[in-house]
Formats: structure tokens, sequence, C-alpha cells
């Protein structure tokens, strides 16, 4: 950041700010000298496309932080919570008013890929950590990783490279795919042709429309003439609901294969109904996947939300184990930094999804469920790859 944008910030109204406070005063070793209590800036979108997972990545974390006693290693913390409205064009100016004009101690977000990679770049110049615990830019695993950097959910790679060979087994052999025009779409793309390619498949065509445009009817039209075996799409959110929705509606249900990653249908089947059902994905946690903590936790957020648990929400609240872990180690000194980087970097973090460990790249190492919507339920069909890493190529921590 400029001196001059640092200025601007510091002199600037929070307008759009919320802060939350947890528990009451206890003294520490850092009421001494400098302020006691943590800032954490929580930056996701609550509106438009991606609103409904920004709500359950908040609601999930502070969940997590609730059941360990409103503290991270013994301190108190306030979360500033802002709506980023996953718009890149504002995510510097949001990161910015988070850490340097709230002097907010570390970031948490966020959904959207663009936006993501806004704040990794305040992030990085202000030193400060950021956690993600969703947005899933390549980038941030491969050239542009830095120490302060981690990642408690995915690189789009990720859930997307399985899709390929799943489709190749059901006899696909050529394939449409279809995504918004932005970082995460591409990183989607990519992973599903990487092993659809490698096993012979053959794309036919990609079809790009804006984000967060759902106006996807000349694309179906398109995809019904190229008659492809399969189509692969990423979209999430509200998009994802619409466009499962157009894609019956075109009547190519019934005739081409639709895949995707799991964020195609998680969230969003059940008001889908019949237009995802039978619809196959791949993605690193599964409703029905037969664990304790699963269980309990799926519960737990029906019970406090009134709302149904997703990956999203399996996410924030895995990102609130991975602080109250990290800040454990450290008792609570975010500026015992190397320290603090080597305990996350070690991190063994017990999850809904299953036990997941971090790479060299500060990625999840995880398992990807092959999953499938029957009967109004999304059912864990079994392991489509075991503990899948990014490739992580080019990171080199500098
Ligand atoms: C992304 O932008 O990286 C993203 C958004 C929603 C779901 C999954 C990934």
């Amino acid at each position: 950041m400029t001196l001059r944008t640092r200025r601007r910030f510091l002199a600037g109204a929070g307008a759009g700010l919320g802060v939350a406070a947890a528990g009451g005063f206890v003294p520490t070793r850092f009421a001494i000298g400098q302020k006691a209590k943590l800032k954490i800036g929580l930056m996701l979108p609550y509106t438009g496309t991606y609103a409904a997972l920004g709500h359950n990545i908040t609601d999930a974390m502070k969940m997590r932080l609730a059941e360990a006693g409103n503290k991270l290693g013994g301190r108190e913390y306030d979360i500033v919570q802002l709506d980023d409205e996953s718009a890149p064009p504002k995510g510097k100016d949001n990161a910015a008013r988070l850490l340097v004009r709230e002097k907010c101690d570390m970031l948490i977000g966020t959904v959207h890929s663009g936006v993501v990679l806004a704040m990794a770049q305040v992030a990085k110049e202000e030193d400060k950590f950021l956690v993600i615990p969703n947005a899933g830019a390549v980038d941030l695993t491969r050239k542009g990783c830095t120490p302060k950097l981690f990642r408690t959910s995915f690189s789009n790679w990720q859930p997307a490279f399985p899709c390929g060979d799943v489709a190749l087994k059901d006899g696909a052999k050529t394939a449409v795919l279809m995504t918004w025009n932005y970082p995460a779409g591409h990183d989607s793309l990519q992973g599903f042709k990487d092993s659809f390619t490698k096993g012979g498949g053959k794309i036919l065509k990609e079809i790009l429309i804006d984000f967060p445009n759902v106006e996807f009817q000349a694309g179906l039209t398109e995809i019904a003439s190229l008659k492809p075996d399969c189509v692969y799409v990423f979209f999430a959110g509200a998009g994802a609901l619409k466009f499962m929705k157009d894609y019956e509606a075109a009547g190519l249900k019934a005739k081409i294969s639709l895949y995707g990653p799991g964020f195609l249908t998680d969230g969003v089947y059940r008001e889908a109904g019949s237009a995802a059902s039978g619809i196959k994905t791949t993605l690193h946690y599964a409703d029905d996947l037969d664990n304790p903590m699963n269980r309990k936790f799926r519960a737990d957020f029906k019970k406090q939300t009134n709302r149904d648990c997703d990956v999203y929400a399996v996410q924030g609240y895995d990102t609130g184990t991975f602080l109250v872990q990290g800040l454990q180690a450290v008792q609570g000194d975010l500026g015992a930094d190397k320290a603090l980087v080597k305990a996350w970097e070690a991190s063994k973090i017990d999850s809904p999804r299953g036990m997941f460990t971090l790479s060299k790249s500060h990625d999840p190492v995880q398992d990807i469920y092959l999953r499938q919507v029957w009967g109004g339920e999304e059912k864990y069909l079994g392991v489509a790859h075991k503990a899948l890493a990014d490739p992580g190529t080019g990171c080199t921590m500098a």
C-alpha cells in the first residue's frame, strides 16, 4: 500500500463495518503497553450471489470460537466484519480499511477468488496473516504463496481434478465446459481438463460468461448444438441454483450428463429439486460422511442457525479450529509470527470433512469425495481421490 492510500484509510470513515466483541476482560501480558484484545478483520460476502456462503462461514466459525470459550490462546478478541459484496474492484480498499484504518491484527476471508487475490496483496504489503476460509484461487498456493497466507478450504484445482476421471469412468469421451470468467472458473476448468484429457477425453468448447451473470441461455443453446457426452461447469451459490434449473428447462438434463465440483449442488440442491437430481459432483465434503464430528456439527449448526449445514459451514468451523489451535500454540501472541507459522504448518485439523493436514504451500491435503444427489439428498458414493494436494507448482514462500 502506498503512503497516500494508507493516509486515506487512516483518515477515512469505517462505514459498513460491524464489530462484535467476545468475552469479558481478562488481563494478559498483552495488556501491558498494548491492547489486550486481538482485532480480527473478517471480510466475506453478505449480499449478492455468494451471500449464503458468507453467512454460513461466519456463523460456523463463531460457533467454533464459542466452543473454545471465545478466547484465542487465552486472549479476548473483537471481530470487525465487512461485506465485500464479491466485488474484486473493491477488494484492495476493503482489505486496507480493515488492516490500516481499523488496525486489525489479521485478516480472514473470503469466498470469491478475485477478491481474495486483492486481499492477499494488501496482507502481504502490511505483513499480516491472512487465513482463507473458501476462495480457491490456485495462484495463492503456487507462485503467489507467502509465509503468512494459509487456506483452510481448497485450491480450485483440487475438487475439479478427480471429476475428469469420474466422467471418463462413466463413459464420456467429449465434454463442453462452462463457467464464470474469473480466476476460480479458470482454475476449476483446468483441474477437470488435466485429468479428462490425460485419460483421452476431448474438450469441444469452453464457454465463459461474466461473473455474476446468470443469463445462461446462449451457452445452453451452444451445448445443445455441440452434443457433447458430458458438460462440466463451475458455478456456486445462487448462480449454481439458476444454472441447474436452466439446464433442466432447456431439456439437456435427460440427454447430457452434468458434472461439477460440489459447489454446483452444495447449499442449493434442496431448492433445485428435480433439477439437481442425479448430478454427480466431487468435493472435500459430503453431507453423510460417517464420522461423529460430522453428525454432531450438522445437528449443532442446524439448531443454532435453523439452516442446513454445507461445505461452506464446514470450512467456517474448520477456520475456527485453525485459529484456536494456532493461537493456543503461541499463547495468543500474533507477534510470535515465526512460531505461529510453524504451528499452523504442522496443523492437524479434526474436521467434519475428516482429518486434514496442510501442504508445504499452506493448502489442505484432503480426501475428495464423489457424491450424487438422489431422492432429495446429497449421497456419498465413495472417495474419488485420497489425500489430494494441490501440485503447489512454483511456490517458494519468498
Ligand atoms: C472461488 O471464487 O474461489 C469460489 C467461490 C465459490 C465457491 C468456490 C470457490
